[in-house]
Parts: structure tokens; C-alpha cells; sequence
């Protein structure tokens, strides 16, 4: 059996204590071991009238019993008073129970100034007073537990009974700003809502349910929310004939009435009522961060669509639960990243590059000879697509741009960013995973100079709250993070933010106010404006680079993160190195906090030597080149005659490791074609996408392609048919 549940050395203060449900509580806290305060102005239910003669019988009840208890007879309008008599008599104040109350029910127009102000006095303006002059206290032993008492009348309504409504309404929302500023102090307060048999309800509930709900069956939940083993705090609890249960707030998914740059009318209001009410599938706020959040989203959808939603705003994204058809592959229309050595050197003060640091010199001086761009650029390269609201125009998927986290982030670079350039960037959708709790989106970006591949990265963007759709879990395409070591690291590097780390990083190209403006980031749930995850990234990956590479990012081939925690500018990062082979496992503590704020993250390095750590990706590393290379040289031989018997275009995506490691297109339509590496450059008929390793063994003739396409190794697109004509030029001219 569980240990009895003890209130030994506390002392509670029960108001209204002389009868009905105070008298219970007070007793059922002596009987566990509390000294009880019992307090009871001893008038009538109306609040006519005063005596002794109630609190004293319930003291004397208690001291029959063996129990501590001492009586106070002051109104609950003298706060401070009772309070005194705790202190007084027994040292401290642990938990408070406001429970005094008086009824003057009256139908609304015969509510007199008096009726109206003595139930708020006894009930909210009492309840505040006691609460306040026993909060100090609570604050300073860092313990105390407060419960006030509702009704259903407040709740619900109840004819007759507007002032009591409105004076146990207001005591919830007391309680609820309580909880919110007395838990950092381990102060709980909770609201309950009870039904007894007592004075009060002698004339509203029939003689037989006034002996059956016994106030003995609402005590024992008092008890528990009292007790220092309950975290329970800002609950509201209905509470009678043994039966308890909890309320909340809910709110309707609702519906934005009003466009971008437009006025908002009622007219749009009306048009939208049957969403506004809609209780399906409706949330359940739980903190106003979470209320406002909301709001937040709505801002930024309408800025994001500029028209009046005609799907639900669900406050949190929404998924298409047809698989994500239309969404899975779908490609962003293609853009270019310009930058200079500008945008070069305040990405590497935005991540902690530092004149402090000799080696960082070519990171953050355009005239060192050996200056580039840190490796991890790339992702500034990449990011723009997600900048514009991009997601937001991903078929089969509504995307709202408030509730997305960034989870995860791999980068590649095949070979050193050049200093400055113009790259063609293209992203796709590679996937998306259901994880019950949200949507994963892995967004994979290729970025181009000319038609070389120069990096590749991919985002896992976290859609909060849009998950249990009945997606899958895992994808293929998610590239893997890897657990650290178990050892000691191999390397130790801190370095501190600066307070305007986020403020220098943003001008990288993340304008997310989150990162600057202190009321947003509140609305968001924060203390202050935090860290951009990809500043953290930066700051580590430029640590793994000193300590294993020299700052060579010639070396540099790929990293892998998962961000965990926020950090705030000004705090200090740790990144702990563990080497094995060219892989440098790594993580990222925030020093302040001891949280880990990158997890199971890695950096792959080139050798020394030149190999690559990890399965070589490099293009000048695929068979697949040297086959189209010998494809163009031939095809200048032959010329117009196969263009003619072709007419087609062909783009192929070669990869290796799971990885697009190159494309290549065969234009056998255009004047008298061409081969060449990338994207076709008008739209290609037919898109294949298999490994180096099976596009040779088509080639060689080892592996038949159509056996290839139906056991999924090679995939096609657009018009597979042309492909028959294909094969012909690959046997006949190829001929490696
Ligand atoms: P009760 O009348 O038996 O107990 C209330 C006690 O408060 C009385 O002993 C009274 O003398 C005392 N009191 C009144 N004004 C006071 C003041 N200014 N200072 C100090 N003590 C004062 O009534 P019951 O039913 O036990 O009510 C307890 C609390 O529960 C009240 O706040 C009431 O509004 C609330 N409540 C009770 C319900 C029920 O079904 N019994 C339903 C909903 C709420």
C-alpha cells in the first residue's frame, strides 16, 4: 500500500473552518499531522452577525482527538490577522484554504450595491487578503500550496446568483496568476469547485443528496493538492460525492477573417461563424504563451498568404493525409545564391571567427592569400528557399511558418566554396516522416557553380503539431546522425557568445524576429530573443576545423547536427571532439546550463592524404563520368543523324551512398546535341535516377533496365517510353 499521505510540522490555515466543508478539511489536516488554524467569523450564511462558538468547537474537536489546532475568529477581510495567528501560534505558514463564503442570492435587476460588494469582499477580496499576507512567507521557505474555492455557479451560470458567479469566477482567474508566479518559488495554487451538503446548499439540494454529499468526499482532494509530494498547480476541479474530475480550456481551431493589407469587417465575421464555433478537433490551450503563440501564426499566415484562410487555421500545421502526394518530391523553382566576400566575412563573425585568433585570419580578411569562405557558408547558400516562405507553396502540405523548428542539418561540400559566386540552388522535398508528435520535412538543397555540384545540404524542418496523420516514421533519404563515443572527448574548445551574437548572425540572412525582437520571443515562450541553431552550428564546426584540420577547408567534407536546446547570445559553448578515423564526433554544451545543445552530431574530414572519410561522393570519383564524357566526344561524331532519330532529353542523377552525387544531361533534341554535367537546361523528357554502380552495369550490359526500373534500382520520370530509344545510344555508343 502506498505511504499515508502526512502534513507532520505543516501548518494550515483553513478559513471558514466553523462548519460545512472548512470543518472537514480542518480536521482531516489535524488527523494527518498539521496544526491547523481553524478560522471562522461565526456569522450567518448571509454574512449577518459574528461569535466564537463555530471555530472554537471544530479546535476543540480537533485537540479531542490529539490534533494541534488553534482558533481565529476574525472576517477573512483582516488578512493579515489571520496569518498572525499561524505565525503566533505556530511558527509558519504552509498551505492556505480559502474557503469562507456567504450566499445573497438575488435575480440579477433586485442585486443590490451591498449584495454585490459583500460577496466580493468575503469571497475575492478575502481570499486575496489572506493570500497575500501568507505569500512572503511561502516565498521565503520556498514551499506553499493555496487553494481557492469556485463553484459551478461561476463555472457555468446559475439564476439568482450573478455577484457569487462573478466573485467565484475572478477567484480562478486569481489562481491561475498565482500558479504562474508562485511556481518558480515552489508555491502551488489550485482551484476547486466543490458540491456538499452544508448551510449553503441546505436550500437548494434536496434533503436526501444534502446527507449523501458528504463534505468528507471532497476533503481528501484538498488534502492531495496540499500535500509537497503534489506538483499539481493551476488546475481548476470539480469535486463531490466522491467523484473528481479536471477542467480545461478549449478553443476552436477558429478561422482568420480578415486579408493582408485589407480591413477586417463584420461581414467576414459572419462568413466565417460556423469555423469560429467549430469545436472539432479543436485545441486546448494551456498557458497564454500557447494562446498567444497562436496568434503569432495568424500574423504571420496572413503576412505569409495575403488572403482570407478558407481552410482551418489549426494554429499548428495541417497535413494532407493522402500520403503527401504532390508534396514528397515536389521542387522549389530553382535560385540563385549570390555572395561576395562580404556576405563571406559576416557569416564568419556572425559564427565567432575572431582577430584573436591568428588562423581565423583568412576567414574574416579578403586579402589573405588563402582567404574562403568557412565551409559551413553553405548552408547560407542554401537557406533562402526557406526565407521566402517557400514551404508555405509545397503541394498537399499547409505549412504554417510559426510552428516550424529546425530539427536537424547536414551539409556536404564537394569541393572548397569559391570566395565569392553565384550559385544555382534547387530544392526538393526528399521526404516526410509522421513522428506522431509533428512532421518531419527533409528538404535536400543542391547548389551548383555552373554545372558543378558544389555542396548539398539537408534541412530536417520539425512541423509542430501537424503529425499523427498516419505518415511513415523513417525515411531512406534522412541522412543519419551518430551517437558520440562513450569515452572522454578527444578535444575540448569553449568559446562565448557575444550578448549580439544573434544580432551579427541574423545579417547572415535568418530575419526570424525570434533572434532580435524580445516581445516576439516571448510570445514564442522565451525569456529573451535566443541563438540561431545555425549559429551554434557554425561556432562548432569552425572548432572541429581548428583542433582536426589546421582551418584547411580544403578538409572539410561534411557535417551532421541535431539541435536539442536553445542557447541564449552570451552563453558559452563547449564543443567535446572525439576522433575515430576521419570522422570527428562531436556535441555542443551550453556551459551556463549544462544542457547539451547540439547532440550526436559529426564532422567527416578529408585525410591529409586526400581520401574522403566517408564513402567518396566526390564526381571526380564516379565511373559514371568517364561514360558520359566518352557519350559527348562520340556524339560530336555522329551529330545530327541520332538527334533526329532521337529527339529527346535525358537527365540522369547518378548517386552513391544513397546521395545525388551528380547529374547529367544528354540533349539529343537540341541542335545537334549535347552532353553535359547538371540539370537540363530547358526541361528534360525523361529523368532517371539510379546509382554509379548500376548505371555501369546497365552500361556494360550486365544489368537489364528494365529488370533495373521494376526492382526499384532504377527510377524514371516523365516519359519512360523514350527511354527504349536510350538504351540504343548507350549500347551502340558507349562501348567502354
Ligand atoms: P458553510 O456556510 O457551511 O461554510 C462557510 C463558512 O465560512 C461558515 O462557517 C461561515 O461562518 C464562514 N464565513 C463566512 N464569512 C466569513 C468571513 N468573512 N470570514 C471568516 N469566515 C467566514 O458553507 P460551505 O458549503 O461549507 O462552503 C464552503 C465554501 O465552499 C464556500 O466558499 C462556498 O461558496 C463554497 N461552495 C460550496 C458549495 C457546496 O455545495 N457546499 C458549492 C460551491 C461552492
Amino acid at each position: 500500500m502506498a505511504a499515508p499521505l502526512r502534513f507532520d510540522g505543516r501548518v494550515v490555515l483553513v478559513t471558514g473552518a466553523g462548519g460545512g466543508l472548512g470543518r472537514a478539511y480542518a480536521l482531516a489536516f489535524a488527523e494527518r499531522g498539521a496544526s491547523v488554524v481553524v478560522n471562522d467569523l461565526g456569522g450567518d450564511m448571509k454574512g449577518v452577525g459574528k461569535g466564537s462558538s463555530a471555530a472554537d468547537k471544530v479546535v476543540e474537536e480537533i485537540r479531542r482527538k490529539g490534533g494541534k489546532a488553534v482558533a481565529n475568529y476574525d472576517s477573512v477581510e483582516a488578512g493579515e490577522k489571520l496569518v498572525k495567528t499561524a505565525l503566533d501560534a505556530f511558527g509558519r505558514i504552509d498551505v492556505v484554504i480559502n474557503n469562507a463564503g456567504i450566499l445573497r442570492d438575488r435575480s440579477f435587476s433586485r442585486i443590490s450595491d451591498e449584495d454585490w460588494d459583500i460577496i466580493h469582499r468575503v469571497h475575492l477580496r478575502g481570499s486575496f487578503l489572506v493570500t497575500r499576507a501568507a505569500w512572503d512567507h511561502m516565498k521565503k521557505q520556498k514551499f506553499g500550496r493555496i487553494i481557492m474555492t469556485s463553484s459551478a455557479s461561476g463555472i457555468y451560470g446559475n439564476f439568482g446568483q450573478a455577484n457569487y458567479s462573478a466573485a467565484k469566477l475572478g477567484l480562478l482567474g486569481l489562481s491561475n496568476t498565482l500558479a504562474v508566479e508562485g511556481s518558480k518559488n515552489n508555491i502551488h495554487c489550485n482551484t476547486i469547485a466543490p458540491t456538499a451538503g452544508s448551510r449553503l446548499t441546505q436550500n437548494i439540494l434536496p434533503g436526501d443528496l444534502l446527507d449523501a454529499l458528504k463534505p468528507e468526499y471532497v476533503s481528501p482532494l484538498v488534502l492531495w493538492l496540499c500535500h509537497e509530494s503534489c506538483e499539481e498547480n493551476g488546475g481548476l476541479f470539480e469535486v463531490g460525492a466522491g467523484w473528481i474530475g479536471k477542467l480545461r480550456w478549449e478553443r476552436t481551431l477558429g478561422a482568420i477573417a480578415r486579408q493582408k493589407n485589407q480591413p477586417m469587417t463584420p461581414e467576414a465575421v459572419k462568413a466565417n461563424w460556423m469555423k469560429i464555433c467549430d469545436f472539432d478537433d479543436a485545441s486546448k490551450p494551456k498557458t497564454i504563451q500557447e494562446s498567444m503563440s497562436g496568434l503569432v501564426e495568424v500574423l504571420s499566415e496572413i503576412n505569409a498568404n495575403g488572403r482570407v484562410s478558407t481552410n482551418n487555421t489549426s494554429h499548428t500545421a495541417t497535413a494532407a493525409t493522402s500520403g503527401f502526394t504532390g508534396a514528397i518530391g515536389y521542387k522549389f523553382p530553382p535560385f540563385f545564391a549570390t555572395y561576395s566576400e562580404l556576405e563571406a566575412i559576416m557569416y564568419a563573425l556572425g559564427v565567432g571567427a575572431s582577430v584573436k585568433e591568428p588562423k581565423d585570419l583568412k576567414f574574416i580578411y579578403e586579402g589573405s592569400s588563402d582567404f574562403s569562405p568557412l565551409p559551413t557558408f553553405g548552408v547560407i547558400i542554401a537557406q533562402s528557399c526557406l526565407m521566402g516562405g517557400g514551404l508555405a507553396e509545397i503541394p498537399g502540405l499547409s505549412v504554417n511558418l510559426a510552428k516550424i523548428l529546425h530539427g536537424e542539418q547536414y551539409l556536404e561540400l564537394y569541393k572548397p566554396l569559391p570566395r565569392s559566386g553565384k550559385l544555382k540552388c534547387e530544392a526538393v522535398v526528399a521526404d516526410i516522416l509522421d513522428k506522431g508528435s509533428g512532421l518531419v520535412i527533409l528538404l535536400d538543397v543542391y547548389a551548383y557553380s555552373d554545372k558543378d555540384l558544389v555542396c548539398y545540404n539537408q534541412f530536417s524542418l520539425f512541423l509542430v503539431g501537424a503529425g499523427g496523420v498516419g505518415g511513415k516514421r523513417t525515411s531512406d533519404k534522412a541522412k543519419a546522425s551518430a551517437a558520440i563515443p562513450s569515452r572522454p572527448p578527444d578535444a575540448v574548445v569553449t568559446d562565448t557568445t557575444s550578448l549580439n551574437q544573434a544580432a551579427l548572425y541574423r545579417l547572415s540572412g535568418d530575419w526570424n524576429p525570434l533572434h532580435i525582437d524580445p516581445n516576439f520571443a516571448s510570445m514564442a515562450g522565451f525569456d529573451k530573443p535566443i541563438l540561431h541553431g545555425l549559429c551554434t552550428f557554425g561556432f562548432s564546426a569552425r572548432h572541429v576545423l581548428q583542433r582536426f584540420a589546421d582551418n584547411d577547408v580544403s578538409r572539410f567534407k561534411a557535417i551532421k547536427v541535431r539541435f536539442s536546446k536553445p542557447v541564449y547570445p552570451g552563453q558559452t559553448l563547449q564543443t567535446e571532439m572525439w576522433k575515430e578515423g576521419n570522422r570527428i564526433h562531436f556535441q555542443t554544451k551550453n556551459l551556463e546550463t549544462g544542457d547539451i545543445v547540439i547532440a550526436n552530431a559529426y564532422v567527416d574530414l578529408v585525410s591529409s592524404s586526400g581520401t574522403a572519410a566517408q564513402a567518396p561522393t566526390e564526381d571526380g570519383k564516379l565511373q559514371s563520368t568517364f561514360i558520359f564524357e566518352e557519350i559527348g566526344r562520340r556524339l560530336k561524331n555522329m551529330g545530327l543523324d541520332v538527334v533526329k532519330k532521337v529527339n529527346a532529353v535525358f537527365e540522369w542523377h547518378i548517386t552513391k551512398g544513397g546521395n545525388t552525387a551528380a547529374k547529367w544531361t544528354i540533349d539529343l533534341k537540341n541542335g545537334s546535341g549535347k552532353v553535359y554535367r547538371g540539370p537540363a537546361e530547358g526541361s528534360a523528357d525523361t529523368t532517371f535516377i539510379l546509382s554509379d554502380e548500376d548505371f555501369m552495369e546497365v552500361v556494360l550490359g550486365k544489368l537489364d533496365p528494365q529488370k533495373a526500373f521494376f526492382s526499384g534500382r532504377l527510377k524514371a520520370k516523365g516519359n519512360i517510353m523514350l527511354s527504349q530509344k536510350l538504351q540504343l545510344i548507350l549500347k551502340d555508343h558507349a562501348k567502354l
